[in-house]
């Protein structure tokens, strides 16, 4: 299968943090061929091994996506969820999403007042996901109750991967299904010579909490996380700092301004050394928001020296997250060559 099939597939399943059971599948599906050993650990993270000499090396990049929860059903049928992960209010409004339930999915649509009756004083207020409703089709509480729906019902929402111009691909989730799928393939193709952990991590986008387990259990000699990172690189963004699609992967040296991560100096020199060996682009990015598994990793135990590489993409935390693929597949490029190397940058 190529790439955009893989990548296709894990976008366009669902799992909110907690509920990561489709990707899960899929994942294990994936790498069961090439790993010596698969587990799912006890927090639901997958961990699947390629055994190679005393030396460990942990990838990770997070099953789950930013989704949203049932939590109350009013009388005519109307759900009132609340959000799980960081969503912009306004780009929630008029999505089709899907309300999960034990017998599967409902669709569903988060509703509003059309123009035609707005006041001018309403058009101009940002809509919070709290005054927010998903209309089922259901005419009360016990026809939502009749379809299974309840409180805590995961939702997510509704749209598939879509090819976007030459190289570009558009869809939601890609945060980080474009990392699971990186690691994916790099698990299958690198040459370690270390024993290589591929760990897919719930739980990130609610505070980090899958790595922090599963780098505890594993206590690897080094890290690394595969996310997308923020590309600035449209209309309107005033940001003094340029990380463009199709530039390659970029390579974290600090982000939160340093309160997440500062990369090892060791893993960071073996990505660009690597990639320059291997005339792989790369950008270097000083993020100033957001963070990855990365920051939960390097703190633990005694310390796990770590780094990121991630996918630029533009629209994160919405439905319509743009990559291109040529970045997708400079990362996996990256990766799986810098397994290969690996061990020398191990001497701390
Ligand atoms: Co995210
Ligand atoms: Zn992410």
């Amino acid at each position: 299968m190529d790439s955009l099939a893989l990548l296709e597939k894990l976008c366009n399943a669902h799992g909110i943090s907690g509920y990561e059971d489709e990707v899960r599948d899929l994942i294990i599906s994936e790498v069961e061929e090439t790993a010596d050993s698969v587990k799912v650990d006890r927090m639901g993270n997958v961990i699947a091994v390629r055994k190679g000499d005393e030396k460990k090396v942990m990838l990770a990049a997070h099953m789950d996506e930013i989704g949203f929860m049932v939590k109350h059903v009013e009388e005519k049928g109307f759900l009132r969820v609340t959000p799980i992960g960081g969503w912009f209010s306004q780009t929630v409004l008029n999505q089709r999403c899907f309300v999960h339930t034990r017998d599967g999915k409902i669709t569903g649509v988060f509703g509003c007042k059309p123009p035609h009756i707005m006041k001018e004083d309403e058009r101009k207020k940002v809509i919070k996901i709290e005054d927010m409703f998903i209309d089922v089709g259901a005419e009360s509480r016990e026809e939502v109750e009749e379809m299974g729906i309840e409180i805590g019902c995961p939702v997510t929402l509704d749209r598939e991967l879509a090819k976007l111009g030459k190289n570009r691909v558009t869809g939601k989730a890609i945060d980080d299904r474009a990392g699971v799928a990186a690691v994916i393939e790099a698990f299958r193709s690198a040459e370690c010579e270390a024993t290589l952990y591929a760990v897919f991590t719930v739980q990130e986008e609610v505070g980090l909490k899958g790595a922090r387990t599963s780098a505890f259990s594993i206590n690897p000699d080094m890290a690394i996380a595969v996310d997308v990172c923020v590309a600035t690189d449209f209309p309107g963004v005033n940001v003094n700092q340029e990380i463009n699609l199709g530039k390659g992967p970029a390579l974290t040296v600090v982000d939160a301004s340093g309160r997440g991560l500062i990369a090892h100096r060791s893993v960071l020199r073996l990505l660009r050394e690597t990639a320059e060996k291997n005339e792989i682009p790369y950008q270097l990015e000083v993020g100033e928001g957001g963070t990855t598994d990365a920051t939960a990793i390097h703190l633990t135990r005694e310390g796990i020296p770590s780094g990121v590489v991630s996918i630029p993409a533009r629209y994160i935390h919405t439905p319509v997250e743009v990559i291109d693929m040529k970045d997708y597949e400079n990362t996996v490029k990256l990766l799986s060559k810098s397994l290969e190397r690996c061990e020398k940058y191990m001497k701390f």
